[in-house]
């Protein structure tokens, strides 16, 4: 390894389904922040899909909550790298609930697209297990690619 090298990391990172029009404004901020995007994939969960993605929340009281939300238009799926990735991306993005992420870092991505508990524009992986499994399930085993429709199309 050469000494200029930085220890790179990779991380899983979704623009979601009330953030994706922004999308310009939050890979401006991701090349601006030092991340590179290495894939990167517009699609659309399912109810069963969504169960998969977020396993480990069913049961929870706002897992419907979060199916409903999660389903409600496409979402756009990115790995990135940077040194530190999944910290770093998870310290851009802010705390879970956006009204936290307002108070507490107004300059995040949630305090900035997001609208409440439910509706935080922005999903990260939250460790090396998690990226590993979320970024194979986008982009290679997710069986929800085909209907690729936003709600607008689906309206018009
Ligand atoms: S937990 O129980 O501590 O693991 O939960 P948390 O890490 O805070 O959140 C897990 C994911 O569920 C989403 N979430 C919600 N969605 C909809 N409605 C409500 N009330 C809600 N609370 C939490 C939260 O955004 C996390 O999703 P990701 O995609 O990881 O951000």
């Amino acid at each position: 390894r050469k000494r200029f090298e930085v220890d790179r990391q990779r991380t899983f990172a979704m623009i979601k389904p009330d953030a994706y029009t922004n999308i310009g404004k939050i890979i401006d901020a991701i090349y601006l922040n030092g991340f590179k995007i290495s894939k990167l994939k517009m699609s659309r969960f399912t109810p069963a899909t969504a169960g998969v993605f977020y396993g480990e929340h069913k049961g929870k009281p706002f897992f419907p909550n979060l199916q409903q939300f999660i389903t409600s238009d496409v979402v756009v799926g990115m790995e990135l790298v940077a040194e530190n990735a999944i910290d770093k991306w998870r310290q851009l993005i802010g705390p879970t609930n956006t009204a936290v992420a307002k108070t507490d870092a107004p300059d995040s991505l949630r305090a900035y697209f997001g609208t409440d508990g439910t509706k935080n524009a922005v999903h990260g992986s939250d460790s090396n297990g998690s990226v590993k499994k979320e970024t194979a399930f986008w982009f290679e085993g997710n069986p929800s690619d085909r209907p690729m429709k936003t709600t607008a199309q689906l309206n018009s």
